[in-house]
């Protein structure tokens, strides 16, 4: 599948979190010391904006009720079952670029 541009680099630097929109495709990114990773927006809680959440490490936590996942695999802490989607990310030049199927 080919690589949509999301991002500047400048829009998500280390330690950030940001909520962006590729067509109708809400997408969290996460910046975890240098490394680019990116989630489906939508929390599968309630719907909250995982993009807005507060990233501590490698940890977010939706601002609506807390849910917290691992931005590097998807996984929700506490659940094993909850793995939430992850998108692909690279970056060229100045461009974060992820991969929508
Ligand atoms: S909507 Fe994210 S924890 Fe409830």
């Amino acid at each position: 599948m080919p690589f949509t541009r999301l991002a500047s680099i400048h829009e998500c630097p280390p330690g950030s979190a940001g909520e962006f929109v590729v067509g109708e495709q809400i997408v969290a990114l996460f910046n975890v010391a240098g490394q680019l990773y990116a989630l489906d927006g939508i929390c599968p809680h309630q719907g909250g904006p995982l993009g807005k959440g507060r990233l501590s490490g490698c940890i977010v936590t939706c601002p609506w009720h807390g849910f917290q996942f691992d931005v590097t695999t998807g996984q929700h802490l506490t659940s094993k079952s909850l793995v939430h989607p992850r998108f692909a990310v690279k970056v060229e030049g100045d461009d974060i670029l992820i991969e929508i199927k």
